[in-house]
């Protein structure tokens, strides 16, 4: 158990709206289809806010709930599969526009697992006793690797991006991480795939081939098979929240919310059949916003946040899968 405290969170999502229907003006799909089998009306996508823009506007909102100056910032963890450049780090320029002079940055990427990845990451630098608050940035142009071609992947993605401040808990509040379950399975990394860019400068040889580790992709667009990752879902999102809960000790009837990754509502229902929650305490806003992503779990932490559907002492489940392939659950007292 680490003695943590959500101090804050903060999301921005785009404001153009992409329905249902606007995707079928693109590909053979049908509202019916895409409601039925993923659970999802609508997503946001960016008007061509970046991703950093995205993640620095999160953060403003998370420290503002946090009341905390950006000066008091140890560390900024952007989580992002989609970021705007290679180098410098998302992190980096969230600090330049944050001005938070004080922290170290650095981006985090664990594909859709990435925000659970870095919750773990914080409590454990928050042992330290040199840190004292540590901003989360979950930030997501999914849009960018979307082929808009293909309508088994193209109606399932949103952008967005949430944020929270961590900051070390006190003796009096009852904030703490009480466990995580985090892990990989590499050897499976084909069924979800964006490719970055290849070798190349002027001594290649001449024809000098290097085969894609993951099959001939043309560019960067993703690609996914999605029955595989259907299956890798719903076992890693129950078994890590189970696991999560037999190390801290906890009865899922305990817990006030699970939190999953939003990638199909029909994952979430299984996932929760499988570790016998009760539909009460899942989470799905997949309808609204699609899959964002890393941002997903955030998000829909800071809208119970807002609506003050989460108080303080309440103990939350959060989990997730995703490329790699990876996964994570980490259970938490607000
Ligand atoms: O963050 C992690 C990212 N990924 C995921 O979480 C995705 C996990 N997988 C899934 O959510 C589901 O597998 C999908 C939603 C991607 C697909 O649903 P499915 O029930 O597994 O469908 P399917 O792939 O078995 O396809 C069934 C049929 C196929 O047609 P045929 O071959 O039966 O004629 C597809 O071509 O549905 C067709 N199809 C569509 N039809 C209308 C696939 N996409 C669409 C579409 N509209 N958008």
């Amino acid at each position: 158990m680490t003695k943590m405290k959500i101090a804050g969170t903060g999301s921005f999502l785009p404001e153009l709206v992409v329905t249902n229907q606007m995707m079928t003006r693109i590909v053979d799909t049908s509202d019916e289809w895409i409601t039925t089998r993923t659970g999802i009306s609508e997503r946001r996508l960016s008007s061509g806010e970046p991703t950093w823009f995205m993640a620095a506007e999160a953060a403003r909102k998370a420290l503002a709930e946090a009341r905390l100056e950006p000066a008091q910032l140890d560390i900024i963890m952007v989580t992002t599969c989609t970021p705007d450049y290679y180098l410098p780090s998302a992190a980096c320029i969230v600090q330049a526009e944050l001005g938070a002079e004080r922290a170290f940055c650095f981006d985090l990427n664990a594909a859709c697992t990435g925000f659970v990845y870095a919750l773990d990451m914080a409590a454990r630098y928050l042992l330290d006793p040199q840190i004292h608050n540590i901003l989360i940035v979950a930030s997501e142009n999914i849009s960018k690797l979307v082929d808009y071609s293909d309508r088994s992947t193209c109606v399932l993605f949103g952008d967005g991006a949430s944020a929270v401040v961590c900051s070390r808990g006190t003796d009096e509040d009852p904030s703490a991480l009480l466990a995580t379950k985090l892990g990989s399975e590499g050897r499976t990394g084909h069924v979800l795939v964006s490719r970055a860019l290849k070798v190349r400068h002027p001594f290649l040889a001449d024809g000098a081939v290097w085969p894609d580790r993951f099959g001939e992709h043309s560019d960067h667009t993703l690609t996914m098979e999605g029955q595989e990752v259907f299956k890798f879902a719903v076992r890693v999102l129950a078994d890590s929240v189970l696991e999560a809960a037999a190390q801290a000790g906890v009865n899922l009837t305990e817990l006030r919310y699970i939190i999953p990754h939003q990638a199909n509502a029909r994952i979430v229902e299984a996932a929760a059949r499988r570790m016998k929650a009760n539909p009460a305490q899942i989470i799905s806003r997949i309808a609204d916003f699609g899959n964002t992503s890393s941002a997903s779990i955030p998000i829909c932490l800071d809208e119970l946040v807002r609506a003050g559907k989460l108080l303080r002492g309440e103990k939350v489940a959060i989990c997730g899968f995703g490329a790699g392939l990876t996964y994570g659950a980490a259970i938490f007292i607000y």
